[in-house]
């Protein structure tokens, strides 16, 4: 991080921190970030964290808590969450509540929390129950995203990023689409991708209607990663869900055969597998369905699409409920 604008915000926040971090991320940024900051003067106490969901625990923010009252921090200082999507949701749930509330700074270091999880300000642990059912709205005061520092990140996590990129661009951008089938800069993902977050999410910072287009290629996505109990990575399936969910989009009239089509390959070009992992329990897929935040009466719906970078409004829905038959088709096409 080389920024002396960043540098600047950041005094300005606190002069006191907790840099959150997990620990490959402490090995590969951490330590030398601490260092910079501690030179500008600032006191920092780096806490790391096993990498992975399982971090994202009531355990782990008790642990942290109390490792932050034992070196002094207080209402007077502020939170850095250094990470990944984990280490955003897990620092910033800690920031909601630490002494009734502190700010905190995010910087992602993975292309899935630079172009989404670090933006919107939720944030959240997950419980036996399911991922993240216990959380709040508390948006970082200042986000600080280097593209260098995905250097280091292994493909199947660059293209659990690529996987939100191109699903803004299907709900918000047909230029972003356009671009996508080029060879766009990493740079320009994440700026485009930033861009259309924020302008959806300050729009419907609740998700009273129009935020849940974020959810286009999710219903099915999260369905599919529960059922392979996450063996499947997030962008894989959420993936195989836009696929599914651009087939529901075609076959109820919305959207052109060759636009689905268009769709298809430019999920090919970014190397994704377009099949259902062999041995998927469907009972459990469609029950994991059913529990999507978006479900009535026991029945989910799914964010639609009617052109490439145009979601179906569907009265300020914003997603509608699919006949079984259909969405059985949807998932054959997976096959
Ligand atoms: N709050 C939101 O709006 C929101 C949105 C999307 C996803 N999420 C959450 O994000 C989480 C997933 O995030 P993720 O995919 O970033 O996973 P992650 O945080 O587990 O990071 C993935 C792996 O990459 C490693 N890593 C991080 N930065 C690295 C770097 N620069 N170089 C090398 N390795 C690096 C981490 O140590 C980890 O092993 C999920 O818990 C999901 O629920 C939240």
């Amino acid at each position: 991080m080389n920024s002396t604008y960043a540098m600047e915000r950041i005094k300005g926040i606190s002069k006191h921190f907790a840099m959150i971090t997990d620990h490959s991320v402490r090995n590969l940024l951490g330590n030398s970030l601490q260092e910079r900051l501690k030179k500008e003067g600032l006191d920092v106490h780096l806490f790391s964290v096993e990498p992975g969901e399982t971090s994202k625990s009531r355990k782990q923010v008790e642990i942290l808590e109390d490792q932050m009252f034992q070196v002094g921090l207080g209402r007077d200082s502020a939170i850095i969450a250094l990470g990944g999507g984990v280490i955003c949701d897990l620092a910033g749930f800690v920031a909601a509540t630490f002494c009734r509330g502190i700010p905190f700074i995010s910087i992602p270091t993975t292309l899935l929390a630079q172009v989404d999880a670090s933006i919107g300000g939720k944030v959240g642990i997950n419980i036996p129950f399911g991922k993240n059912l216990i959380g709040a709205f508390h948006p970082p005061s200042l986000i600080v995203i280097d593209p260098e520092t995905l250097s280091t990140l292994p493909a199947n996590h660059y293209r659990n990023g690529m996987a939100e990129v191109i699903k803004y661009a299907l709900i918000a951008s047909a230029e972003l689409f356009e671009k996508l089938q080029g060879d766009l800069s990493i740079e320009e993902c994440i700026a485009t991708g930033c861009r259309i977050k924020k302008e959806v999410v300050e729009k419907d910072p609740k998700e009273k209607g129009l935020r849940r287009i974020l959810n286009f290629g999710h219903t099915i996505g999260h369905a599919l990663e529960a059922a392979t109990e996450y063996q499947l990575h997030h962008g894989e399936a959420v993936a195989l869900g836009i696929l599914a969910e651009g087939y529901l989009s075609y076959r109820l009239g919305y959207l052109q055969e060759g636009k689905f089509f268009q769709i298809k390959r430019l999920l090919e070009k970014y190397r994704f597998s377009l099949q259902l992992p062999k041995g998927l329990n469907r009972e459990k897929m469609i029950y994991r369905m059913a529990l999507d935040k978006k479900t009535i009466s026991n029945r989910p719906r799914f964010v639609l699409l009617r052109d490439i970078g145009e979601v179906h409004p569907f009265e300020g829905a914003y997603c509608r409920h699919v006949d079984e038959v259909l969405l059985e088709e949807a998932l054959q096409c997976l096959e």
